[in-house]
Protein backbone atom coordinates (compact mmCIF):
# COMPACT_ATOMS: atom_id res chain seq x y z
CA UNK A 1 0.00 0.00 0.00
CA UNK A 2 1.43 3.40 -0.95
CA UNK A 3 1.14 5.37 2.46
CA UNK A 4 -0.67 9.22 2.18
CA UNK A 5 2.42 11.07 1.56
CA UNK A 6 3.55 8.95 -1.44
CA UNK A 7 -0.01 9.52 -2.64
CA UNK A 8 0.28 12.99 -2.08
CA UNK A 9 3.25 13.17 -3.74
CA UNK A 10 1.44 11.14 -7.14
CA UNK A 11 -1.20 13.46 -7.23
CA UNK A 12 0.61 17.07 -6.76
CA UNK A 13 3.07 16.04 -9.45
CA UNK A 14 0.45 14.74 -12.06
CA UNK A 15 -1.69 18.29 -11.40
CA UNK A 16 1.39 20.17 -12.05
CA UNK A 17 2.51 18.25 -15.00
CA UNK A 18 -0.69 18.51 -16.63
CA UNK A 19 -1.59 22.22 -15.51
CA UNK A 20 -0.83 23.04 -19.70
CA UNK A 21 -4.11 21.24 -20.14
CA UNK A 22 -6.21 22.69 -17.49
CA UNK A 23 -5.14 26.00 -18.24
CA UNK A 24 -5.63 25.79 -22.05
CA UNK A 25 -9.05 23.98 -21.14
CA UNK A 26 -10.33 27.44 -19.00
CA UNK A 27 -8.67 30.29 -21.05
CA UNK A 28 -10.90 30.35 -24.36
CA UNK A 29 -13.79 31.67 -22.23
CA UNK A 30 -11.44 34.83 -21.88
CA UNK A 31 -9.54 34.29 -25.17
CA UNK A 32 -12.41 32.50 -27.36
CA UNK A 33 -14.52 34.28 -29.56
CA UNK A 34 -15.87 34.04 -33.56
CA UNK A 35 -15.75 33.16 -36.00
CA UNK A 36 -16.64 29.34 -34.56
CA UNK A 37 -14.47 26.78 -36.46
CA UNK A 38 -17.43 24.89 -38.14
CA UNK A 39 -18.29 28.27 -40.04
CA UNK A 40 -22.12 28.35 -38.76
CA UNK A 41 -21.63 25.19 -41.15
CA UNK A 42 -24.71 22.10 -39.93
CA UNK A 43 -24.45 18.21 -40.39
CA UNK A 44 -26.43 15.94 -42.38
CA UNK A 45 -28.55 15.59 -39.25
CA UNK A 46 -29.29 19.12 -39.60
CA UNK A 47 -27.23 20.05 -36.43
CA UNK A 48 -24.27 22.01 -36.21
CA UNK A 49 -21.14 20.82 -36.95
CA UNK A 50 -19.18 21.40 -33.79
CA UNK A 51 -21.25 24.50 -32.52
CA UNK A 52 -20.60 28.25 -31.58
CA UNK A 53 -18.74 26.77 -28.35
CA UNK A 54 -15.71 25.94 -30.59
CA UNK A 55 -13.72 29.08 -31.31
CA UNK A 56 -10.65 29.07 -33.63
CA UNK A 57 -9.74 31.80 -31.56
CA UNK A 58 -10.16 29.49 -28.63
CA UNK A 59 -8.15 26.61 -30.36
CA UNK A 60 -5.31 28.13 -30.92
CA UNK A 61 -4.97 31.35 -28.16
CA UNK A 62 -5.97 28.69 -25.03
CA UNK A 63 -2.64 26.55 -25.69
CA UNK A 64 -0.79 29.55 -26.43
CA UNK A 65 -2.05 31.15 -22.53
CA UNK A 66 -1.55 28.20 -21.29
CA UNK A 67 2.39 27.59 -22.50
CA UNK A 68 3.30 31.25 -21.28
CA UNK A 69 1.78 30.75 -18.13
CA UNK A 70 3.57 27.31 -17.79
CA UNK A 71 6.92 28.97 -19.51
CA UNK A 72 6.62 31.64 -16.34
CA UNK A 73 5.97 29.36 -13.67
CA UNK A 74 8.82 26.82 -14.82
CA UNK A 75 11.09 29.49 -14.02
CA UNK A 76 10.48 29.58 -10.10
CA UNK A 77 12.54 27.07 -8.11
CA UNK A 78 11.09 24.16 -6.65
CA UNK A 79 10.50 24.38 -2.75
CA UNK A 80 11.55 21.75 -0.69
CA UNK A 81 8.58 20.42 -0.09
CA UNK A 82 7.76 20.35 -3.84
CA UNK A 83 11.27 18.32 -4.42
CA UNK A 84 11.09 15.95 -1.72
CA UNK A 85 7.64 15.17 -3.68
CA UNK A 86 9.77 14.35 -6.44
CA UNK A 87 8.09 17.51 -8.09
CA UNK A 88 9.47 17.33 -11.45
CA UNK A 89 9.46 20.17 -14.45
CA UNK A 90 8.72 20.29 -18.16
CA UNK A 91 12.46 20.13 -19.17
CA UNK A 92 14.35 22.68 -20.53
CA UNK A 93 12.52 26.43 -21.67
CA UNK A 94 12.50 25.07 -25.02
CA UNK A 95 10.73 21.95 -24.29
CA UNK A 96 8.02 23.38 -21.67
CA UNK A 97 6.67 25.86 -24.06
CA UNK A 98 6.60 23.51 -26.76
CA UNK A 99 4.96 20.35 -24.57
CA UNK A 100 3.03 23.09 -23.16
CA UNK A 101 1.35 24.32 -26.08
CA UNK A 102 1.08 21.10 -27.78
CA UNK A 103 -0.64 19.26 -24.09
CA UNK A 104 -3.15 22.40 -24.26
CA UNK A 105 -3.75 22.19 -28.05
CA UNK A 106 -4.31 18.25 -27.56
CA UNK A 107 -6.74 18.93 -24.58
CA UNK A 108 -8.90 21.86 -26.71
CA UNK A 109 -9.17 19.45 -30.24
CA UNK A 110 -10.09 16.66 -27.49
CA UNK A 111 -12.55 18.74 -26.47
CA UNK A 112 -13.81 19.67 -30.11
CA UNK A 113 -13.81 16.24 -31.05
CA UNK A 114 -16.34 15.70 -28.11
CA UNK A 115 -18.81 18.43 -29.16
CA UNK A 116 -18.60 16.94 -32.80
CA UNK A 117 -20.04 13.77 -31.11
CA UNK A 118 -22.09 15.61 -28.43
CA UNK A 119 -23.86 17.24 -31.18
CA UNK A 120 -24.63 14.64 -33.09
CA UNK A 121 -26.19 12.74 -29.54
CA UNK A 122 -28.55 15.89 -29.52
CA UNK A 123 -27.32 17.49 -26.98
CA UNK A 124 -27.10 21.64 -27.74
CA UNK A 125 -23.74 23.76 -26.72
CA UNK A 126 -23.83 23.79 -23.04
CA UNK A 127 -25.73 21.00 -21.89
CA UNK A 128 -24.21 18.42 -19.71
CA UNK A 129 -22.69 15.73 -20.76
CA UNK A 130 -21.31 14.16 -17.42
CA UNK A 131 -17.85 11.91 -18.07
CA UNK A 132 -17.38 13.32 -21.53
CA UNK A 133 -17.59 17.00 -20.97
CA UNK A 134 -15.00 16.58 -17.96
CA UNK A 135 -12.32 13.71 -19.60
CA UNK A 136 -12.57 14.84 -23.07
CA UNK A 137 -9.54 17.01 -22.91
CA UNK A 138 -7.55 15.05 -20.36
CA UNK A 139 -7.43 12.28 -23.12
CA UNK A 140 -6.58 14.58 -25.78
CA UNK A 141 -3.72 16.30 -23.45
CA UNK A 142 -2.08 13.08 -22.81
CA UNK A 143 -2.40 11.15 -26.48
CA UNK A 144 -0.60 14.64 -28.29
CA UNK A 145 1.91 14.77 -25.70
CA UNK A 146 2.74 11.03 -26.50
CA UNK A 147 2.68 11.65 -30.39
CA UNK A 148 4.72 14.87 -29.70
CA UNK A 149 7.32 12.71 -27.15
CA UNK A 150 7.74 10.44 -29.78
CA UNK A 151 7.98 12.94 -32.69
CA UNK A 152 10.45 14.69 -30.22
CA UNK A 153 12.62 11.45 -29.95
CA UNK A 154 13.05 11.17 -33.98
CA UNK A 155 14.36 14.66 -33.78
CA UNK A 156 17.28 13.50 -31.53
CA UNK A 157 15.67 15.06 -28.65
CA UNK A 158 14.21 12.90 -25.72
CA UNK A 159 11.75 10.16 -26.93
CA UNK A 160 10.98 9.48 -23.15
CA UNK A 161 9.66 12.69 -22.47
CA UNK A 162 6.34 11.37 -22.22
CA UNK A 163 6.77 8.08 -20.09
CA UNK A 164 9.33 9.53 -17.91
CA UNK A 165 6.82 12.21 -16.79
CA UNK A 166 2.90 10.64 -17.36
CA UNK A 167 3.65 7.21 -15.16
CA UNK A 168 0.47 5.33 -15.43
CA UNK A 169 -0.58 6.35 -11.72
CA UNK A 170 -0.06 9.81 -12.70
CA UNK A 171 -2.77 9.08 -15.07
CA UNK A 172 -4.64 7.61 -12.93
CA UNK A 173 -4.66 10.03 -10.46
CA UNK A 174 -5.24 12.32 -13.60
CA UNK A 175 -8.62 10.70 -14.62
CA UNK A 176 -10.14 10.47 -11.08
CA UNK A 177 -9.61 13.94 -9.93
CA UNK A 178 -10.59 15.87 -13.24
CA UNK A 179 -14.08 15.64 -12.51
CA UNK A 180 -14.62 16.85 -9.46
CA UNK A 181 -11.94 19.43 -10.08
CA UNK A 182 -13.35 20.80 -13.45
CA UNK A 183 -16.41 21.16 -11.57
CA UNK A 184 -15.35 23.12 -9.26
CA UNK A 185 -13.44 25.26 -12.06
CA UNK A 186 -17.34 25.67 -13.78
CA UNK A 187 -18.81 26.78 -10.67
CA UNK A 188 -16.34 29.67 -10.12
CA UNK A 189 -16.24 30.44 -13.70
CA UNK A 190 -20.37 30.82 -13.52
CA UNK A 191 -20.45 33.08 -10.84
CA UNK A 192 -17.40 35.09 -12.31
CA UNK A 193 -20.36 35.42 -15.28
CA UNK A 194 -17.97 33.78 -17.67
CA UNK A 195 -20.03 31.01 -17.97
CA UNK A 196 -23.97 30.61 -18.59
CA UNK A 197 -23.91 27.21 -16.72
CA UNK A 198 -22.46 26.03 -14.07
CA UNK A 199 -20.95 22.86 -15.57
N1 LIG B 1 -14.35 28.12 -26.28
C1 LIG B 1 -13.88 28.62 -27.49
N2 LIG B 1 -13.17 27.82 -28.33
C2 LIG B 1 -12.89 26.53 -28.00
C3 LIG B 1 -13.34 26.01 -26.77
C4 LIG B 1 -14.08 26.83 -25.93
O1 LIG B 1 -14.11 29.79 -27.81
N3 LIG B 1 -12.15 25.79 -28.86
C5 LIG B 1 -15.12 29.02 -25.38
C6 LIG B 1 -16.58 29.16 -25.82
O2 LIG B 1 -17.00 30.47 -25.49
C7 LIG B 1 -17.28 28.13 -24.93
C8 LIG B 1 -16.50 28.26 -23.63
O3 LIG B 1 -15.15 28.51 -24.05
O4 LIG B 1 -18.64 28.40 -24.76
C9 LIG B 1 -16.60 27.05 -22.72
O5 LIG B 1 -16.07 25.89 -23.36
P1 LIG B 1 -16.85 24.50 -23.35
O6 LIG B 1 -17.50 24.25 -22.04
O7 LIG B 1 -15.88 23.50 -23.87
O8 LIG B 1 -17.97 24.74 -24.51
P2 LIG B 1 -19.56 24.69 -24.48
O9 LIG B 1 -20.07 26.06 -24.77
O10 LIG B 1 -20.05 23.97 -23.28
O11 LIG B 1 -19.87 23.82 -25.79
P3 LIG B 1 -19.98 22.23 -25.97
O12 LIG B 1 -21.36 21.84 -25.57
O13 LIG B 1 -19.73 22.05 -27.45
O14 LIG B 1 -18.91 21.60 -25.14
MG1 LIG C 1 -19.32 22.96 -21.64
Amino acid sequence: MATAGEIGAIVLTALWLFLPAFLANMAPVFVGGPPPIDGGRVWRDGRRILGDGKTWRGLFLGPLVASAIVLGLSVVPPSEAGRAAGLVGWGSAAETFVFAYVIGFGALVGDAVKSFFKRRSGRDRGARWPGFDQLDFVAGGLLFAAAASALWGLAGGNGAWFSERFTLERIVALVILTPGLHLLVNIVGYKLGKKDVPW
